[in-house]
């Protein structure tokens, strides 16, 4: 697969840790199922898997080093807390790649605003000794995406990508133009839980309780209407309701991150990617999400965890 025209990515948040699964998805997965998941993606030239220190409380990258890491797209991040302290995008890449057993990664994102411009300088200097080979920005608005540009661009390097919260029931950073910005530059848009943590997914589909059916299962009420229409055009496709949501992204030009840890839902999400909704279909969906008021985790929910003074 082409690592600058990607047509989804697999998301491993829920990757390996049995309590993360358990609690916040209402069933763990043993890891025999998340390598067969892997393996799967392989046959499927879903290449790019997407990671962070802390998926899978921790567990998802030492688990994607043990299934192997040589012929795959590794997607990594760099999580800034507390104050800013000089080699800290450093020391954390070479843990990285000691999980990976790699000497570079494919793809590395500043996962927060904070101390933009040092972590920046942090990941350029990277870059230049080959330890990084695409640089994105996640959770990042408008504003701070301009100004991340011009430092990448000052050093010679382009932005590879934004990774931001955005579904068909998300629509924020499309509605307030940064999705429009990163086309017209040529900079991809990621879209992350384009399923919203499972509220796209459907509701004739019973599964366990969780801490995440919890606090979306009155709300999945509320989006009635959208399931029908979501179910009727998945129908004319051969789509099912979750693979809706992430065609809708496909459609936009958008790439998917989707959370799979079962071999099923890899192959929705490559049905999925191939899939192409026609302009009146997108059109109806658009309008029928943006009647629903129903409350989501909003497209910027990490800026509490932003530093201040940035
Ligand atoms: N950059 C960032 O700040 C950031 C933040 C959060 C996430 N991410 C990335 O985005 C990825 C996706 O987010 P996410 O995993 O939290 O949420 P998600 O992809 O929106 O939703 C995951 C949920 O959808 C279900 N699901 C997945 N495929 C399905 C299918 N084909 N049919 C029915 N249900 C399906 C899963 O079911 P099961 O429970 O059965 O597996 C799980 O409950 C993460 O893995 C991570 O890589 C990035």
């Amino acid at each position: 697969m082409e690592i600058l025209k990607p047509l989804a990515v697999v998301g491993t948040n829920s990757w390996g840790s049995a309590a993360y699964g358990k609690v916040l998805r209402g069933e763990s997965v043993d890891i025999d199922t998340i390598r067969k998941c892997y393996e799967r993606a392989k046959e499927k030239d879903l290449m790019i898997f997407d990671l962070a220190q802390d998926y899978g409380l921790g567990k998802a990258q030492k688990m994607i080093g043990e299934f192997g890491t040589d012929d795959v797209i590794i997607s990594s991040k760099f999580t800034p807390t507390g104050s800013y302290k000089a080699g800290q995008v450093r020391r954390s890449l070479e843990k990285d790649l000691q999980d990976f057993g790699r000497k570079y990664i494919d793809i590395y994102w500043l996962h927060l605003p904070s101390d933009i411009e040092k972590n920046l300088n942090e990941i350029i200097a990277l870059v230049k000794e080959g330890k990084i080979k695409h640089v994105g920005i996640s959770n990042f608005t408008l504003e701070e995406c301009k100004r991340s540009k011009e430092i990448l661009d000052r050093a010679g390097i382009p932005l590879y990508g934004v990774q931001n919260h955005y579904s068909l029931i998300n629509r924020e950073w499309e509605k307030n133009g940064l999705v429009a910005w990163c086309q017209k530059n040529g900079i991809l848009f990621w879209a992350w839980a384009v399923l919203e943590e499972g509220m796209l997914t459907d509701p004739r589909v019973k599964t366990k309780m969780s801490l995440m059916k919890l606090i979306f299962n009155g709300r999945k009420r509320k989006l009635h209407s959208l399931y029908v229409l979501m179910n009727r055009i998945g129908n004319k496709h051969d789509l099912k309701i979750p693979q809706v949501a992430m065609a809708f992204c496909v459609t936009k030009g958008i790439v998917p991150v989707c959370g799979c840890r079962k071999p099923y839902q890899v192959d929705d999400l490559f049905a999925a990617a191939n899939a192409k909704l026609t302009d009146s279909e997108m059109r109806l969906l658009e309008n029928e999400a943006d009647k629903i008021n129903v409350k989501i985790l909003g497209a910027d929910m990490f800026r509490f965890a932003v530093k201040k003074n940035r």
